[in-house]
């Protein structure tokens, strides 16, 4: 019998892992950030770090013409891209790979655009603005999402939920370790609240209850699925306190 953390892991990706995307996002707001890199060569080179599933890789191979290299440490989240890959035949196109991102080995200047959603809080932003300066492109642009707060003192339930997100501020503290930085700010804006819901918590629920019925019974199981489907109704109650933030910079 697992241990009771490893049950939970266990479940917590049996929940997540199928999802169409294992965090907030959207078709439209990859295009809005991709827009904002308005000088990228016709078929650009892209990164795209934490990937998943490959939700947002998908995306980029609709919108640009470029190749795609998308790195993920969990490996049944590759698995899954890669045959979703061979089933849409973009196996020339997009390149998934079993990595870590914050152990970058790629050749200097090696591409357009570095991509990421939802990631790049397991390294942090200032290291990861650090780590991949010198794999851009000069003009190259890195395009970001990362959970800010939207409000100063958000309550206790909303920061426990955080608690593994070291480091995490506002807008404006992202903004200032971009100054701090080598890249040049090009714009941000917050994910709508759509990008919750549509493709991430309405899957992730109706997953939730589908396990209930699959662990009827089993009371640890249960108790597992009642702590992630916190996530949601929380996300429902607390939504002003905190959000998702897409970043656009440039490396000049
Ligand atoms: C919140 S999910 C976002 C996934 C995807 N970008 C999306 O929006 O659907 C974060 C992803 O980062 C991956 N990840 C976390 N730490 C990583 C690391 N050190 N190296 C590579 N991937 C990592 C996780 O496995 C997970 O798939």
């Amino acid at each position: 019998m697992a241990e009771p953390k490893e049950r939970m892991e266990k479940i917590f990706c049996e929940v997540f892992e199928p999802l169409p995307r294992q965090g907030p996002g959207s078709r439209s707001s990859a295009k809005r950030a991709l827009d904002l890199c308005g000088s990228l060569p016709a078929s650009p080179a892209v990164l795209d770090l934490g990937s998943g599933a490959g939700a947002q890789t998908f995306h980029l191979a609709e919108l640009t013409t470029g190749t795609i290299i998308a790195i993920d440490n969990h490996a049944p989240n590759i698995e899954r891209l890669r045959a979703e890959v061979a089933a849409r035949g973009l196996g020339e196109r997009i390149h998934p790979l079993v990595a870590d991102i914050g152990k970058p080995e790629h050749e200097p200047e090696s591409f357009d655009l570095i991509w990421s959603e939802g990631a790049l809080y397991f390294i942090g932003i200032e290291e990861a603005l650090r780590l991949y300066h010198p794999i851009l492109k000069p003009g190259g642009f890195f395009a970001f999402t990362e959970a800010v707060w939207r409000k100063e003192d958000p309550p206790g339930e909303v920061k426990a939920a955080f608690e593994d997100y070291a480091g995490m501020g506002s807008a404006q503290d992202v903004l200032a370790k971009i100054e701090a930085s080598d890249f040049s700010l090009v714009d941000h804006f917050t994910l709508p609240n759509e990008d919750w819901w549509d493709d991430f918590y309405m899957p992730m629920q109706r997953r939730i209850e589908a396990l209930r019925g699959k662990y009827a019974g089993d009371a640890e199981a249960l108790a597992a699925l009642d702590e992630i489907s916190r996530e949601p109704e929380m996300h429902r109650r607390h939504s002003d306190d905190y959000g998702y933030e897409f970043f656009v910079v440039c490396r000049g």
